[in-house]
């Protein structure tokens, strides 16, 4: 039986992957790197460190680790200043209205996601409410495909990974929730990856599992 749900955030609870997006591609177009969503989907629930040695190993040159670490943060600049935007609007009816059925059904419900920008995205959003504990980019020394993320949320929880769901729209992050000994819920991407214990169409599909 379980009785706790770990979401991630970006690409499940909200859109962020849309401005995740455009930021490393304001990024990899001023580099003259080739950057589309093929390559963006790659990105998804890999640290800000590692997504960026995805898109430099697309182009020809290579950059010391001031350089690195600069361009990983005029990347964050960017893309916090379109988090800076978000509003409770941001936020689907589905999503909230599904969170309020899951603790009105009593489940514990966590957050389980890469990006140390987790706690902006709550506070913009007014999402914070709806979770027991948040397990993030801040507490963490190895992202996913790493199962950490998940491990440390069930903890904050006080629960066994068997007793959690880990929903979840990427690839390593199934991969972390399957290497945790978590059950995988697939939504978008993840829905059609073959480790995915039970994929999704639509976030309000989770009063059915
Ligand atoms: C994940 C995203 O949630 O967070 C990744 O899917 C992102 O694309 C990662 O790289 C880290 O995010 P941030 O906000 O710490 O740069
Ligand atoms: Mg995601």
């Amino acid at each position: 039986m379980k009785k706790a749900f770990i979401f991630d955030l970006d690409g499940v609870l909200c859109f962020t992957d849309k401005y995740h997006f455009r930021a490393w591609k304001a990024l990899a177009d001023r580099l003259g790197i080739p950057f589309d969503e093929n390559v963006n989907d790659r990105l998804r629930g890999v640290s800000r460190m590692a997504s960026l040695e995805i898109i430099l190993s697309l182009g020809s040159a290579s950059y010391s680790e001031e350089e690195k670490a600069a361009f990983a943060e005029e990347k964050n600049e960017l893309y916090r200043t379109f988090l800076k935007g978000m509003t409770p609007s941001d936020i689907t009816q589905e999503v909230r209205s599904t969170l309020d059925e899951l603790r009105r059904r009593g489940y514990r419900l966590a957050i389980g996601s890469s990006s140390k920008n987790t706690p902006l995205i709550l506070e913009r959003t007014d999402m914070a409410k709806y979770f027991d504990a948040v397990s993030d980019g801040n507490n963490i020394t190895h992202s996913k495909p790493d199962p950490e993320v998940f491990l440390k949320a069930a903890e904050f929880l006080g629960l066994r990974p068997e007793e959690c769901y880990v929903v979840e729209d990427a690839e390593a992050g199934i991969d972390a929730g399957c290497a945790g000994g978590f059950t995988t819920v697939g939504i978008g991407p993840a829905a059609h990856y073959a480790k995915t214990d039970m994929p999704i169409r639509t976030f309000a599909d989770i009063l059915q599992l």
